[in-house]
């Protein structure tokens, strides 16, 4: 039996040939490992990506509206022919939760919740005022604040007349809106103005 002595050099070579990448031969793809910094930065690339998918989802969902008109929390359109005249009893809206009266200043849309522990109040032609069945509060036809436990008048909610010559609002402070010569007058349930503090009765 004999033994094959390999030069030292050419052992040397054949060492680093083993050791070294394979390249691509025919069909054979060489592929590259991805380092750290590589790495890293695809991480912050796809976070990127989702935060900006996130914020995108939550523009639209707020810019959508979220209620449809006629549920509670949108908007709902009264014809101006269907509005007590002044004077005239409020009439309630049990689906928009709302009191719609119709005063010498404008109309309002009060909330039909009482403002002390949210019991519904009721209208009482006899004494021509608002009366909570609970804890005994009134209030005058325009929502404020007569007697009882209730911390203010009425809440109200926002109206809006449009005339043929512009758009009235109901102010900050939810005052009565004039609707002469109203083409379409809407009352926005999502929008709810506190009442007037009881000092302010
Ligand atoms: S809930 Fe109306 S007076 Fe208390």
């Amino acid at each position: 039996m004999t033994t094959q002595t390999v030069p030292k050099g050419r052992a040397a070579a054949q060492a680093k040939e083993a050791a070294a990448p394979v390249a691509a031969t025919g069909s054979e793809v060489a592929v590259k490992p991805i380092n750290r910094r590589e790495f890293l930065y695809y991480i912050w690339g796809a976070s990127i990506a989702v935060f900006l998918a996130q914020t995108t989802g939550a523009i639209i969902w707020f810019a959508l509206p979220r209620f449809r008109e006629g549920e509670f929390g949108g908007i709902f359109v009264v014809d101006p022919a269907t509005v007590p005249a002044v004077g005239a009893s409020p009439v309630p809206n049990p689906t928009g939760k709302y009191w719609l009266v119709n005063t010498q200043n404008g109309l309002l849309a009060l909330n039909m919740v009482c403002t002390h522990l949210g019991c519904l109040f009721k209208w009482v032609d006899a004494n021509g005022r608002f009366e909570c069945p609970c804890h005994g509060s009134k209030f005058e036809e325009d929502g404020r604040y007569i007697e009882g436990p209730a911390p203010r008048g009425l809440d109200r909610f926002a109206v809006r007349v449009i005339t043929p010559t512009g758009v009235i609002e109901s102010d900050a402070k939810g005052s009565p809106v004039k609707i002469d010569g109203a083409q379409r007058i809407e009352i926005n349930t999502g929008k709810k103005i506190k009442g007037p503090s009881a000092s302010q009765a």
